[in-house]
């Protein structure tokens, strides 16, 4: 197991942003501090040659300038909430909406743009931690947060939040890794076969924002209950698949409440690697890269539509306006926690 830290840019304020690589026996994995995020992720393929499966950038200026949320953490309310949108302590107050004017999208950036200061702990972890001032990004309350990354001897990647504040709050943080199992550069993931533990989705609307429903995905193209090709029914005459350009949708993970447990698997038959992803959390969205058009990424590759996917696990996008959805409400003073882990093996 070793730790190194190096300086990995300056950002244009002159903030300094560090990366930390983490490796052991079975896997590699490179975070920086701007955006508490997941860059490098290299793990060997059936042919025992290391692969990074995620896409992103050489140097910060790419997280900056052309991010797409390239591996950073996401908070405090990851995903979509209509018009911004929150009642807190009983009284409504609106977030300034930054997609289409209408939806605030990813809480605007506000932790996936900010420096953290990182600190090694122990032999195999680095812990992120930000304070969030009262009215920062237009949400309330003084917050600390904290995401910790920490690698284990399996090459499991385990990510951890926690937030407290003292206002009360929605808290909702995620993490937006863009994975390829071929490698950052191995064309597009449709040919990725995908397994997610989840008996039911939440459609959209033409804003990408949840109805309320939550469908069966039995006989839908969202039936992922077994492993399936991703690219299998992306193009089906489907409304859901037709209004986002491919899959973009919350899934509602089974076993909610019951602890950490396996939401979804990935298998790609070119590498020979598969990932496996764990939360505590009840949904996970898959984002199959729709929007990716050819920015510029890692060695200098076109990161193209759907070269990537994501599988952000979270409580339900705008469920601060769904009380039919699991509430992430959490009292002033009290402290949110989860845990998230990706761990990307040969099968
Ligand atoms: C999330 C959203 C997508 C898109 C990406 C970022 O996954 O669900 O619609 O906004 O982030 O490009």
């Amino acid at each position: 197991m070793s730790i190194e830290k190096r300086l990995f840019g300056k950002t244009p304020q002159g903030e300094e942003v560090f990366e930390f690589v983490l490796a052991n026996d079975n896997a590699e994995v490179s975070l920086i501090s701007r955006g508490a995020a997941l860059r490098r992720l290299l793990v060997a393929d059936k042919d025992g040659e290391k692969r990074d499966v995620l896409l992103g950038f050489d140097d910060l200026e790419g997280y900056i300038e052309r991010s797409d949320y390239q591996g950073v953490a996401v908070g405090p309310f990851a995903n979509r909430i209509e018009g911004g949108r929150l009642k807190i302590g009983g009284k409504e107050i609106i977030v300034p909406p930054n997609e289409k004017g209408r939806n605030l999208l990813h809480s605007g950036g506000l932790y996936s743009n900010a420096v953290w200061s990182g600190e090694v702990s122990g032999d195999n972890k680095v812990v992120f931690k930000k304070r969030f001032k009262d009215m920062e990004g237009g949400f309330p309350g003084n917050t600390d947060a904290e995401i910790s990354y920490t690698l284990e001897s399996d090459g499991t990647v385990l990510m951890e939040y926690k937030a407290v504040s003292d206002s009360d709050m929605y808290f909702n943080l995620t993490n937006h890794a863009y994975f390829n199992l071929a490698g950052y550069d191995g064309g597009d993931i449709l040919s990725h076969k995908l397994k997610i533990n989840a008996d039911s989705f939440l459609p959209v609307d033409e804003n990408s924002i949840p109805t309320g429903e939550s469908r069966k995905v039995e006989g839908t193209p969202f039936d992922f209950r077994e492993f399936k090709e991703i690219g299998r029914d992306i193009e089906a005459d489907y409304e859901q698949l037709k209004l986002t350009g491919g899959y973009d949708h919350c899934f509602c993970l089974n076993d909610f409440g019951k602890g950490c447990r396996l939401a979804a698997s990935v298998k790609c038959e070119k590498s020979g690697l598969c990932l496996d992803v764990f939360t505590d959390l009840p949904g996970v969205q898959l984002y199959t890269g729709n929007f990716l058009s050819g920015t510029v990424g890692k060695g200098g590759k076109p990161m193209n539509h759907r070269t990537g996917f994501c599988l952000e696990t979270q409580y339900y996008p705008d469920s601060p306006n769904k009380p039919q959805f699991p509430s992430c409400y959490v009292k002033a003073g009290e402290v949110f926690f989860t845990k998230t882990s990706y761990r990307v093996y040969r099968y």
